[in-house]
């Protein structure tokens, strides 16, 4: 197991390409491919996103419904983990702009969390819960299969975290708490000791830059390190490097590594 304190997407000085919904812009996101791809691709660690069946199971799924990646309707939570199963999780991807679908058909599914775990057993995961009803059914997965130590849980809502709060789990900063940390730094107020272990921020929100120098300086201050989504570009990476951020969350893992290796 994985011990907590070289877990780098917990670590200051490392510099984690973090595939975002595995190699998500050459293969379906959020499927055993994509993070397949990912790990051939020299990613450092997963992100995924986590919903609930309708019978109470950890799915890796991003949207509240099915229409958008398979060839279900609906929302998640109306089908039971039996039912999505059934589903084709390569359904919705063309990496042509709907030209082709060539992963239609080929027996992709909507993965349980368990399974993607199970699936990299070394591999360090951002696990982003999208509804706070899903934390007891993510909390239960990660003790169940022993990997506490190597996944860091993030959401927006504050609600979805407090299963993570305290060791041996660890957490992101939700939506409330980034925002509080970029005004009192903006408005260079002091600011308590958070109950996170990370920050996961955009580039920008509402097009202000969020991950500023000093951000980043402040979440330091806190023993936090800064990671940044969705990064594509090498030279945005470096820029972000450059300012102290750590982790950057990619559908180009194979570039950003490239980037950050060279
Ligand atoms: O952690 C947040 C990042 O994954 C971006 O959000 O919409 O792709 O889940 P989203
Ligand atoms: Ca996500």
């Amino acid at each position: 197991m994985m011990a907590r304190a070289s877990n780098p997407l917990l670590d200051l000085d490392a510099r984690p390409v973090i595939a975002h919904r595995g190699a998500s812009a050459a293969a379906p996101e959020n499927t055993l491919a994509a993070f397949e791809l990912a790990a051939g691709q020299g990613a450092d660690a997963l992100e995924l996103d986590v919903r609930l069946s309708a019978d109470g199971a950890a799915v890796v799924i991003h949207d509240p419904t099915l229409d958008r990646t398979t060839d279900g309707k609906g929302p998640v939570r109306a089908q039971t983990l039996v039912d999505l199963r059934l589903l084709d999780a390569g359904a919705g991807f063309s990496p042509d702009g709907g030209a082709t679908f060539p992963h239609r058909g080929q027996g992709l599914r909507v993965p349980t969390l368990g399974e993607v775990l199970w699936a990299f057993p070394r591999m360090p995961v951002l696990i982003e819960v999208k509804e706070p009803e899903a934390q007891e059914a993510v909390r239960r997965v990660l003790v169940q299969e022993g990997v506490v130590e190597r996944c860091v849980v993030a959401s927006e809502h504050p609600a979805a975290l407090e299963a993570f709060r305290e060791p041996p789990f660890a957490s992101a900063a939700s939506g409330p708490e980034i925002s509080h940390l970029y005004w009192n730094v903006l408005l260079r107020r002091r600011v308590a000791a958070p109950r996170y272990d990370l920050l996961s921020v955009p580039l920008r929100h509402r097009g202000v830059p969020v991950p500023t120098r000093r951000f980043v300086a402040a979440a330091h201050g806190f023993g936090c390190p800064v990671h940044v989504w969705t990064i594509n570009e090498p030279a945005t990476a470096r820029r972000l490097w450059a300012r102290g951020v750590a982790g950057v969350v990619t559908n180009l893992p194979g570039v950003i590594r490239k980037a950050r290796d060279d």
